[in-house]
């Protein structure tokens, strides 16, 4: 067996341990094993490519490719064991943004081997077009994921203001700016000339720039899906400009799982797809205005231990809060304490509280608290009206009735909990501070809603002492 057909199998298990790898990971009691294929795949298919790459390779070049892999695993894991869980989807933004990076450089590196080699064009006219295309295309969709991953790495971590930026025309930049990348396309197939591809690149980035900027902080957990779909696409483009399967199976299985979880997110917040992946198309940046909704009213931690003392059914529903907190412990043992007094304690978890899909399922696991008394939104959200207490632990935009009741809110049309409709609402947050998408939450001013302020652990503490 030559190398290269040895190589070719490895990457067809590769590719199924990749398929596998994505089943695992979609079922939480199969998640784990899910992980391990997906790691077996990648190492499978790193020693198939440095084996093949290594036969044409000279000693020194052997080296550095070692010397680069052994720096770049270095980096990636003291990163994955230093990074909190709400920082993952920052991470996982930069890590898009790496892929982008690389597949412009083997769009450039397609084009000064060949397009731009010393003795001309070293492909037969077809073949040549087709390449010209690849390296385009690639250099194209990469440029995109690149600075679109850099700007969620930005908006994600707070280092920017996740609030859309809504430049005048901004859907016909878009358009104008895609119209654009065809006709240069069109000329770089006709005539590869250096400018065109400098044009085609510079542009690019400006459009990754302009989409995810254009998107508002409540869309960012689809951008991260959205972006994981175009990087999948940048590596797909990648593997046809270097002719390799693995690249182009990967790529596929990346960009179209990630449509799919994308599409999957919209739906659930009630959001259009094509407004999303579009960078805002049609969102024309209502900003809601400064309303006054009165005075709010506190509640102590002793306060509320009487209160979920004498109620007979209690829903907690935890956000981003409790993960900065790191209160799901201190939760856990709330509820088994209730529980023993007989209190019916149950979850409601919206599918975007905290900072990454399933952020508070996989909290909520590891503190040990029951499956069976998480629900997802749409399983509680009937009985809400019908429950004596809700503890809204460290959630803010996910409780939020604006999204609601005001249609000229930028959370407008997004399913939330109506906590609001329970007989007692106690909100655990450390200020009046808006959630992530920067909208003020009336349900502070309700009637029924006190806020208990400060740190959720050391609150949901302070009640399980008095309790
Ligand atoms: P948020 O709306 O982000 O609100 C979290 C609240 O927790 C804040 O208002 C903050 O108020 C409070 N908080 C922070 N640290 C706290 C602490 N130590 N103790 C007590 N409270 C604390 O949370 P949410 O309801 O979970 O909504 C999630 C938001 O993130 C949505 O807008 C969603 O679109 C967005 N997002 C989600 C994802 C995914 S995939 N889940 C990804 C990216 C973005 P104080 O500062 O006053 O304490």
């Amino acid at each position: 067996m030559t190398a290269t057909t040895a190589a070719a199998a490895a990457y067809i298990v590769a590719g199924l341990l990749f398929i596998l790898s994505l089943a695992g990971l979609s079922r939480h009691e199969t998640a784990k094993s899910g992980n391990a294929f997906g790691i077996c795949g990648m190492a499978i298919a790193l020693a198939a490519t440095v084996g093949l790459a290594a036969r044409s390779l000279s000693a020194a070049a052997i080296a550095l490719l070692v010397a680069a892999m052994v720096v770049g695993g270095a980096i990636g894991l003291w990163r994955a064991r230093r990074v909190e869980m709400t920082g993952m989807p920052e991470l996982i933004a930069m890590l898009h943004s790496f892929v982008g990076l690389a597949a412009v450089l083997v769009g450039w590196n397609g084009y000064l081997s060949v397009e731009a080699a010393a003795d001309g064009a070293l492909l037969p006219g077809a073949e040549a077009g087709i390449h010209s295309a690849e390296v385009v295309i690639g250099v194209f969709i990469g440029a995109v994921t690149f600075t679109g991953s850099i700007v969620a790495f930005l908006k994600l971590s707070g280092r920017i203001k996740s609030n859309p930026l809504m430049l005048p025309a901004h859907n016909l930049l878009n358009l104008g700016a895609l119209a654009a990348f065809a006709v240069l396309t069109v000329l770089f197939v006709r005539d590869p000339q250096l400018w065109l591809l400098a044009l085609v690149t510079a542009l690019a980035l400006a459009l990754g720039w302009h989409l995810v900027a254009s998107i508002g902080g409540g869309d960012m957990p689809v951008v991260v899906s959205m972006l994981n779909s175009y990087s999948g696409w940048a590596a797909a483009a990648s593997g046809f400009l270097l002719g390799n399967d693995l690249l182009i199976i990967t790529g596929a299985l990346v960009g179209s799982s990630g449509a799919y979880l994308s599409y999957i997110m919209c739906t659930a917040m009630n959001r259009s797809f094509i407004s999303v992946i579009a960078g805002g198309f049609g969102n024309e940046g209502s900003a809601a205005a400064d309303v006054d909704y009165g005075e709010h009213r506190e509640i102590t931690a002793a306060e509320a231990a009487e209160l979920l003392t004498d109620a007979r059914s209690v829903v907690i529903t935890p956000g981003y809060g409790m993960a900065v907190a790191q209160a799901q412990g201190a939760v856990a043992e709330l509820t088994r304490k209730l529980r023993d007094k007989g209190v019916d304690v149950r979850f409601g978890i919206h599918p975007v509280a905290g900072r990454l899909p399933g952020h508070m399922n996989v909290l909520l696991a590891e503190a040990k608290v029951p499956y069976d008394i998480v629900l997802e939104m749409d399983e509680i959200n009937d009985d809400l009206a019908g429950t004596d207490v809700v503890l809204v632990i460290g959630a803010n935009d996910t409780v939020n009735p604006a999204a609601t009741d005001d249609p000229t809110s930028p959370i407008a049309g997004m399913p939330v909990l109506k906590v609001w409709e329970a007989g007692e609402v106690i909100v655990f947050k450390r200020s009046m501070n808006t959630g992530y998408a920067g909208v003020q939450n009336p349900l502070f001013f309700r009637d029924n809603s006190r806020m208990l302020f400060g740190d959720a652990r050391e609150r949901v503490e302070d009640i399980l002492r008095a309790l």
